[in-house]
């Protein structure tokens, strides 16, 4: 069924596929019925009940239009956004390109997103009907880009004021190339000063009510020292995990591919083994037991596997699930031990 209807999908545009299936996905979750994860190998991790390890990673859905959807297929856990304080367009189009020969996508969409009130007004929607059984709903934040850099910690805690009652989690996305000079938050000063904020805030929405983990997302385009630095600094805001990893801006997996040169962040097979490798190094320097989401070019049981052997506790899909279809959501969750 989705061999044909992907083959149908990858005729058209990239993003116009994107926008029809999303479109389909609001469909399904219209359905009556309530909805619920695939259980298989659950979690328990930052106080969040996971009914399996595999979640659908950011950037997909987000605008948080086809949760339900989306959780039909069976995710333990589904991360929408990035969403930005305000609505912005994103860079102009074409800004998706597929890669079929390589399992890849390269996109630079820039955060195109309808701002954090109107995902406000769906999450609060999709509470109300309260059909999800189960299934963990995070939110990933980021930055307008017209919000100068040192005034970006203040984008990401309106983000958690808005929505921390609406969210099982927060990923902070300091870590996509597309949006200009967002990754320099991940070093240093830059990155010390924008978590003491979002901890400060964290700390106070909890006063009223419990507080949402907060999770960082790192890129996979990291020496070892950055590791090294992101990983104390983690550490010492007692963040409550990481994601690792986001696209890369490398190319060498797929050079001579005549859409190898365009701009943007490159996802699916040619990271698997980046991302692997951040894992497996976050692991060794953060505290036993902070929990890891890997990600990045996992496309089958034994990439879920490695991953997870990396020292990844849960793992999140995008490219993968666009080559391959929803029947990977139960396929790698059945496979996980
Ligand atoms: C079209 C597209 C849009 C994305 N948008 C976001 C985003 O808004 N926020 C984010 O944190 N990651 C975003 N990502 C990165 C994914 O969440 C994921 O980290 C990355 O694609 C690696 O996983 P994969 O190899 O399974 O695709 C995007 C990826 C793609 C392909």
């Amino acid at each position: 069924m989705y061999a044909t209807t992907q083959k149908l999908l990858h005729k058209l545009a990239p993003e116009t596929a994107h926008d029809l299936a999303i479109f389909g996905l609001r469909l399904l979750g219209e359905l009556p019925g309530s909805i619920r994860p695939y259980r298989a190998a659950k979690r328990s991790l930052f106080g969040c009940e996971f009914a399996n390890p595999v979640g659908l990673a950011a950037g997909l859905d987000k605008d948080a239009k086809a949760v339900a959807g989306l959780a039909r297929l069976g995710f333990g856990f589904i991360e929408v956004g990035t969403v930005t304080p305000r609505p912005q367009p994103g860079n102009p189009q074409p800004r998706l390109f597929r890669l079929p020969e390589h399992q890849a996508l390269i996109n630079r969409m820039g955060f195109n997103n309808q701002g954090v009130s109107a995902m406000v007004n769906r999450l609060d929607k999709l509470r109300a009907r309260d059909q999800l059984a189960g299934t963990i709903i995070g939110v990933n934040l980021g930055k307008n880009k017209d919000t100068p850099l040192q005034h970006a910690a203040q984008d990401y805690t309106k983000g958690m004021q808005q929505l921390h009652t609406l969210a099982d989690y927060f990923t902070l996305n300091l870590s996509s190339p597309n949006t200009p000079g967002l990754r320099q938050l991940q070093h240093g000063n830059d990155l010390s000063a924008l978590l003491d904020q979002v901890k400060e805030t964290q700390q106070r929405l909890a006063i009223t009510a419990s507080a949402t983990p907060l999770l960082l997302k790192v890129a996979p385009d990291l020496d070892d020292e950055d590791i090294d630095q992101i990983a104390e600094q983690v550490a010492k805001h007692e963040l409550q995990g990481l994601i690792a990893t986001n696209t890369t801006l490398g190319r060498d997996a797929v050079r001579g591919h005549p859409l190898s040169e365009q701009a943007g962040g490159l996802s699916g097979a040619p990271l698997t083994q980046q991302s692997k490798t951040v894992v497996r190094k976050f692991r060794q320097r953060l505290p036993a037991g902070m929990p890891i989401i890997g990600v990045g070019g996992i496309g089958c049981t034994a990439d879920a596997q490695d991953m997870l052997d990396a020292g990844a506790d849960l793992l999140q899909i995008y490219s993968s699930f666009i080559y391959k279809g929803p029947k990977l959501v139960r396929e790698l969750a059945r496979s996980v031990k």
